[in-house]
């Protein structure tokens, strides 16, 4: 069983995570692998004598930052003693901050993640910190910390959304939660190349048909397509994407 914790001042941003589609699924253990996903909401952990969660900064400057005795509070009351860590929770825990100024969230760290984080063999189960305000005490991450990732070069109001998105694009790479093992072999990143354009029923559609490769039944042809529609999309939308040589161009 894989203990997901999220630390986050508003829970329920992530009750459709677990309650829908192909993440949720997974969270509520129907893909396979066990899981269970538990809230711990940071205003229950504020000190008796200080109802908040966060305090200016020192220094100055605009905005507030969560404070660290807050944040460890939710942690050990929270997270170490109702699951039972003991003493050595940190050999036991992940602990995983999405902040801005951390390692950009791609493809491959969606790979890793699922091998290191959701794996059955991984003997951690994994705690997110969500920020707010301005973001954590420094303090708190340099102790408790293991891992900050940046979903990309702008600033969201919260890292709500950010683990939600770690969660759902790794969950992916998963044993077992994709319904079809293959299918994030051949989605866009895969091998720096975006996807093909996909087309569906009806056959035309105002005026504009399929293309004739796609209804010819052989295999190798429409492989043949697909594969230099994605270095064509690729060149187009992402060419940045296509530095490693021509990705088997034919
Ligand atoms: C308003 S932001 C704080 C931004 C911070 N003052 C800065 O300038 O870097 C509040 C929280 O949202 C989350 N967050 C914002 N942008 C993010 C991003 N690009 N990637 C991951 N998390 C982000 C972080 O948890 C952050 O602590």
């Amino acid at each position: 069983m894989k203990k997901i914790w999220i630390i986050t001042l508003f829970p329920d941003f992530f009750k459709p995570l677990l309650e829908t589609g192909v993440a949720g699924a997974a969270l509520r253990g129907e893909r396979g692998q066990e899981f269970e996903m538990n809230m711990i909401s940071l205003r229950n952990f504020s000190p008796k004598d200080f109802k908040g969660v966060d305090a200016a900064p020192f220094g100055g400057g605009a905005g507030m930052v969560m404070r660290p005795d807050v944040l460890k509070n939710s942690l050990i009351e929270g997270i170490v003693k109702p699951g039972n860590y003991g003493e050595n929770y940190k050999e036991k825990l992940h602990i995983v901050f999405p902040n801005p100024r951390g390692k950009v969230w791609n493809n491959d760290s969606c790979k890793s993640f699922a091998q290191s984080a959701w794996s059955e063999d991984s003997k951690k189960d994994i705690v997110f910190i969500c920020g707010r305000y301005e973001g954590i005490d420094q303090r708190f991450i340099d102790l408790y910390i293991d891992e900050e990732f940046s979903l990309g070069d702008y600033v969201l109001t919260g890292g709500e959304i950010a683990t939600m998105a770690i969660i759902d694009s790794s969950l992916r790479f998963s044993e077992g939660v994709l319904g079809n093992r293959n299918s994030h072999e051949d989605e866009s990143f895969q091998n720096n190349l975006l996807e093909h354009p996909q087309y569906t029923k009806p056959r035309e559609f105002e005026g504009v048909n399929v293309p004739d490769v796609l209804l010819s039944g052989d295999h190798k042809k429409i492989a043949k397509y697909q594969h230099v529609e994605k270095i064509r999309v690729t060149k187009k939308f992402r060419p940045d994407l296509l530095i490693d040589g021509d990705h088997g161009e034919r």
